[in-house]
């Protein structure tokens, strides 16, 4: 499998749109096809694992036109129940895909479908959707521990009723309030710490009443139908945060990040990038999907401080984390993250391949079973490493890689398509910034 190198550089400038919002575009795609209209969706991530859920859409029977990627795709919904699943779904390294479609799939007519995925996606947990569904009254099922394939079932009555997740989770929400629309009356979803919000917003523009109390949040079944209208999606900020994070320390002057989407549920990176002493400033421009946006300026600091992140503040960067470690390295003093058991349970377990890089890149670090510390010391030496197959490993080796000493090899790199297949290349593009000259 590909090894990359990624080599330091002094100084990083210039401005990019980086690719649109990777749950968005799930999103979009799945409520889409089950619209009562055709809907065109402009500038959907085109990445492995948006092109799993368009395949997986296309194969319940919706017709879609043009592709993924910065035009548009058009997607002619088959009503809210007028999927007809296949036999089987390759949901491939998409969670998203995996928990979020069970819950339109048990509104359908009867008909047992299977999903299942690669290597890493089998060893996630499933039940945490699969239990909540089978409590509703779903005939749902998964392998003994819980993990994939998900054997899912439509045709069955489905009951309304109260989940309380006990943990903070946006997939398992948003599955549950899909499934309540085919439910008979209010099914409600309440969270320790609210997720982010993007399929409450979507269900909204689609003409769903979202019902909101006390911090939960609800639907009331049986929907008649849903009717999304047609949709831009914004820039994700987690492939922002990559850029944003090298330059926190590189930029020279400046690194412009357009058109991110700031859904406040997506936004924690940039108040512990303050708060460790990064200069980041925000453009505010107009909403696109029904989501705040706007343009991250980030200017170089001379000096970052570690910090703590509290477990409150965990869902509102829960893919950033990896990211977080790394500016801990960059910081002075210890950087800890705790309340964040969930980084064990995605694409890899985060807690031990980022300490486990660190380490490898020459930055002291200790795994806690619910989070890290990183002992900041204001450098990276640099060295090897592997992704594991994460995506969001490979972005993290790259970042290393430019802020080290020595640079930072990165193994099975090629993992970064899941969800940025082009970020080699725009990092590229903000550039190593020649040094002054003497
Ligand atoms: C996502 C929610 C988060 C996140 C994942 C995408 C989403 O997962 O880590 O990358 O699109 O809803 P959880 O819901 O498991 O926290």
């Amino acid at each position: 499998m590909p090894t990359v190198h990624i080599a330091p550089v002094p100084g990083m400038r210039g401005s990019l749109r980086v690719p649109s919002d990777k749950s968005l575009t799930h999103r979009a795609l799945m409520l889409a096809g089950v619209s009562d209209r055709v809907v065109r969706i402009e500038d959907a991530l085109d990445s492995a694992d948006t092109a799993a859920t368009a395949a997986a859409v296309a194969a319940c029977g919706v017709p879609m036109e043009g592709d993924l990627g910065r035009g548009a795709i058009v997607v002619s919904g088959r009503g809210l129940r007028g999927l007809r699943p296949p036999a089987a779904i390759d949901c491939m390294n998409a969670g998203t895909l995996m928990r979020l479609l069970p819950g339109l799939l048990v509104g359908q007519g009867p008909g047992r479908v299977v999903l299942d995925g690669d290597e890493s996606l089998r060893l996630r947990p499933m039940a945490r959707i699969a239990a909540p569904l089978a409590a509703m009254g779903a005939p749902i099922s998964t392998a003994p521990g819980g993990t994939p394939p998900v054997v899912v079932e439509g045709g069955a009555a489905l009951r309304a009723m109260e989940h309380r997740l006990s943990v903070a989770s946006a997939q398992v929400k948003s599955c549950i309030l899909l499934a309540g629309l085919f439910a008979d009356g209010e099914t409600w979803v309440s969270e320790p710490v609210p997720s982010r919000d993007h399929t409450e917003r979507l269900l909204e523009a689609a003409g769903v009443a979202v019902l909101r109390a006390s911090g939960a949040v609800g639907v009331r079944g049986p929907a008649t139908g849903l009717s999304l209208p047609d949709v831009r999606i914004p820039a994700d900020i987690s492939s922002a945060a990559p850029h944003l994070v090298a330059a926190a320390l590189l930029a020279d002057p400046e690194v412009r990040l357009t058109g991110v989407n700031l859904n406040p549920g997506r936004t924690g990176l940039l108040g512990v990038m303050e708060r460790m002493g990064a200069a980041v400033r925000i453009e505010p421009a107009d909403d696109v999907a029904g989501e705040p946006c706007g343009t991250i300026v980030v200017t170089r600091a001379e000096r970052l401080t570690g910090t703590e992140v509290a477990p409150e503040e965990v869902p509102s960067m829960i893919d950033e984390l990896p990211l977080v470690a790394l500016l801990g390295a960059m910081a002075h003093g210890a950087t800890t993250v705790r309340g964040a058991q969930e980084l064990r349970v995605k694409e890899s377990d985060r807690i031990a391949t980022v300490v486990g890089a660190l380490r490898a890149l020459g930055v002291r670090a200790d795994e806690r079973e619910d989070g890290f510390t990183v002992h900041g010391e204001g450098r990276i030496a640099g060295g090897a490493m592997a992704s594991g197959g994460d995506h969001r490993l490979s972005m993290f080796g790259a970042v290393a890689g430019l802020l080290s000493t020595d640079g930072v090899s990165v193994r099975d790199f090629e993992a970064v398509a899941v969800s940025y297949p082009g970020f080699a290349a725009d990092l590229a593009s903000l550039g190593a910034v020649a040094p002054p000259a003497a």
